[in-house]
């Protein structure tokens, strides 16, 4: 299980042993994180947000064009931003570091 290094839009840093297979949003709600993830991974609500560490953003497949869309309702986007439910975990993502987005 890779351990993930999450940033809260606090400034706290909490490091996850996230289960592969699971969605990064999976993953910071089981460890109980403040992240509201509405629609429950359905490209519905952008309530996952995150920014994803700039030198480790490659290590995710491209958005796709929902996400795009979805990001576009979001607030707070930058370069590095990824709606977290369509990023899978997986051995490669070991010390992975993401911060959940201001809404
Ligand atoms: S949980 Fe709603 S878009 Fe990710």
């Amino acid at each position: 299980m890779p351990n993930i290094f999450v940033t809260t839009p606090d400034g706290e840093e909490h490091t996850i042993a996230a289960e592969l297979g699971l969605s990064l949003m999976e993953a910071i709600v089981q460890k109980g994180l403040p992240m509201e993830a509405i629609c429950g991974g359905c490209l519905s609500c952008a309530t996952c947000h995150v920014h994803v560490d700039p030198e480790q953003f490659d290590l995710f497949e491209p958005k796709s064009e929902d996400e795009e869309d979805m990001l576009d309702l979001a607030t707070n986007v930058v370069n590095e931003s990824r709606l977290s439910c369509q990023l899978k975990i997986e051995e490669r993502h070991e010390e992975l570091r993401v911060t959940i987005a201001e809404e």
